[in-house]
């Protein structure tokens, strides 16, 4: 009797059968692990910047206060960037000619700022206030990350609604005392008050810090 189905069926079902699989594995892939890879979420990602500024040289290195450059983040909602004027506060006494340095100095001849590249912006529907949260003991780190560390900016955070509300619903924990705020390699130790010291000490309420209208006024 002729075969309907040959010596080689069993193959081909076999083959087909391994192709779908691969195939729904592929598909999950897109559908679940491609929305939380730091590629599509932003986390890590650094700007291309007019000069190459090291955090890690300035800050760690040389210990400059984050607030000698970002000198408007305890009193309003944007921390601000440095002016050229700032950088040349140093820079027309020390690397005077270094060409890493160039833009700098044409900047400032031609009195045109600096652009730097945004690393963190937030959509224009949210509001944001730096602040507040330095008065309320958040660190620096707390939300950029090691930064005094980077030589290149990056980013510490993808920004997400989830990140700000898994803060907002429980602040204690990232509590930190108010002369520790700027401090880029602060670490709790077993003097620093716990957090429901610091949250009372700030008076911070977290049952309303959920509420749409803080953030979307
Ligand atoms: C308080 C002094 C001071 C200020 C303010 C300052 N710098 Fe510097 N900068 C230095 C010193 C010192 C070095 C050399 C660091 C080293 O080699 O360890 C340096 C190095 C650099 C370098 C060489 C690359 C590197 O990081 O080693 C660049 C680029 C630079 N600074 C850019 C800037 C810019 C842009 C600003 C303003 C936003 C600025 N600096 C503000 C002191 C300063
Ligand atoms: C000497 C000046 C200087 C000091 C000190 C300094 N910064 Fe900066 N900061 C800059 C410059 C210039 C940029 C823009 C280039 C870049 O993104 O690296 C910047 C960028 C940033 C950004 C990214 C902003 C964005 O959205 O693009 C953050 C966050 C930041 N700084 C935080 C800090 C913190 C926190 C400290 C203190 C621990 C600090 N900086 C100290 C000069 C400084
Ligand atoms: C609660 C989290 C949080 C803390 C704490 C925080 N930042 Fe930010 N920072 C942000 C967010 C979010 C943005 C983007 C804001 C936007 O796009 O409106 C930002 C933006 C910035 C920028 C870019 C310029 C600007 O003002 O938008 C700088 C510089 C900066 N932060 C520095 C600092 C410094 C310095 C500190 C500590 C004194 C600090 N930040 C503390 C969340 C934080
Ligand atoms: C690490 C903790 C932390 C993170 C992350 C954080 N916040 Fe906050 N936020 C706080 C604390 C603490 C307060 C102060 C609450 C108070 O005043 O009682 C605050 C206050 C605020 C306020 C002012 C509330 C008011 O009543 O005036 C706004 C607006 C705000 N946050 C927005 C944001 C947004 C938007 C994000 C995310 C981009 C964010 N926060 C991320 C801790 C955080
Ligand atoms: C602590 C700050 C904060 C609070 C509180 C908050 N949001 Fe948001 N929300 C954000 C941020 C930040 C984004 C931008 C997220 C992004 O760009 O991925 C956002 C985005 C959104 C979006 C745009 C769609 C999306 O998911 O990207 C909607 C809609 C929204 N929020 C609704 C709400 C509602 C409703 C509430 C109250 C239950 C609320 N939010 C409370 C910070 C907040």
């Amino acid at each position: 009797m002729a075969a309907i189905f040959g010596p080689r069926a069993n193959l081909v079902t076999n083959a087909t059968l391994l192709a779908l699989a691969a195939l729904a594995l592929f598909a999950a892939f897109l559908i679940w692990g491609v929305p939380l890879m730091h590629y599509n979420t932003q986390v890590s990602l650094t700007a291309l910047q007019p000069v190459q500024f090291s955090h890690q040289h300035h800050v760690s290195g040389l210990g400059i206060d984050c607030r000698y450059c970002h000198s408007s983040v305890e009193f309003t909602p944007s921390a601000g960037m440095p002016p050229t004027e700032t950088c040349m506060t140093c820079h027309s006494q020390i690397w005077t000619n270094a060409p890493m340095l160039a833009r700098v100095r044409q900047s400032l001849a031609e009195k045109k700022p600096l652009r730097w590249n945004r690393v963190y912006t937030l959509p224009d529907y949210v509001y944001f206030d730096h602040s507040i949260h330095v008065a309320k003991g958040v660190g620096c780190t707390e939300c950029h990350g090691p930064i005094g560390d980077m030589p290149l900016t990056r980013r510490a955070t993808d920004l997400t609604m989830r990140w700000c509300l898994d803060c907002h619903r429980n602040p204690a924990p990232r509590l930190r005392p108010p002369d520790k705020v700027f401090d880029p390699h602060w670490r709790r130790t077993a003097d620093t008050p716990s957090g429901a010291q610091l949250l009372a000490a700030y008076r911070i309420h977290p049952n309303t810090l959920s509420d749409c209208t803080v953030c979307h006024r």
